[in-house]
């Protein structure tokens, strides 16, 4: 007959009279969940704006675009799917994301029977899924109203700018993983259209207009980080 002491199993993870014994997590791994250092991506974003706001508050913030970044500031230039699995070794804790929206926006509604339109809406379609199925657990993605449903289901959230401080009206829909939706804590009375006030028939002016508002980019800084 075994003595009692032999029948008590305390190996790592397994069952002991109803109680789970776990070996302690090393040093490292509990010092590294107490920091509050998020390691972010923000995916398609030339101007830094969310990016610096993250970096403001002592996160460690990487921009990525096609583009060159318009703001000095940590920044990849190239295609985004390629470092979608971290960049140095290093994973990413977050990511934002504000894919091209041109052919998916409802505002070209008039233009999605054109088959080539059509096509080009199935591009940017699938490249908002990729950076939807990234290996990231906490993903935000951001789109006008429009097409990309269709792709990644129904958007978690919609804000406008006028929430976050600004006076302007530009319905913007969130598609949200492992984030709660963010909350508006800053209302503006204005109501102008950014859009109107914003005509894109220059390429600045379009740029101008695909550009984050910066009490948005605070608001996802403050309660994301
Ligand atoms: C709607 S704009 C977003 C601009 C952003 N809100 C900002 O403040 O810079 C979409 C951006 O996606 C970038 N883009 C498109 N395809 C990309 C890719 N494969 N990898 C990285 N960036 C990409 C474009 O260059 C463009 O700057």
């Amino acid at each position: 007959m075994q003595s009692s002491t032999a029948m008590v199993d305390v190996s790592p993870g397994r069952h002991t009279h109803g109680r789970r014994c776990r070996p302690p997590p090393p040093l490292t791994a509990s010092l590294a969940s107490l920091s509050c250092v998020v390691r972010v991506l923000i995916a398609c974003e030339f101007s830094g704006v969310v990016r610096d706001a993250f970096s403001l508050r002592g996160h460690d913030a990487w921009s990525c675009d096609l583009l060159p970044t318009r703001t000095p500031g940590q920044h990849i230039q190239g295609d985004v799917l390629d470092h979608l699995d971290g960049s140095d070794g290093h994973v990413w804790d977050m990511m934002i994301a504000f894919p091209p929206c041109t052919h998916l926006t409802r505002a070209a509604a008039r233009y999605w029977h054109d088959p080539t339109w059509r096509a080009a809406q199935l591009v940017d379609g699938t490249f908002a899924l990729a950076l939807w199925s990234a290996p990231v657990p906490k993903v935000a993605i951001e789109n006008p109203p429009g097409r990309l449903p269709e792709f990644l289901g129904r958007f978690h959230q919609t804000i406008q700018p006028w929430q976050f401080g600004h006076p302007y009206t530009k319905l913007t829909c969130l598609w949200l993983q492992g984030l709660p939706p963010l909350m508006d804590l800053y209302h503006n009375v204005g109501r102008r259209s950014w859009t109107e006030a914003n005509n894109p028939r220059s390429h600045q002016r379009s740029l101008r207009r695909s550009l984050t508002f910066p009490g948005i980019a605070r608001a996802m800084a403050e309660q994301w980080g």
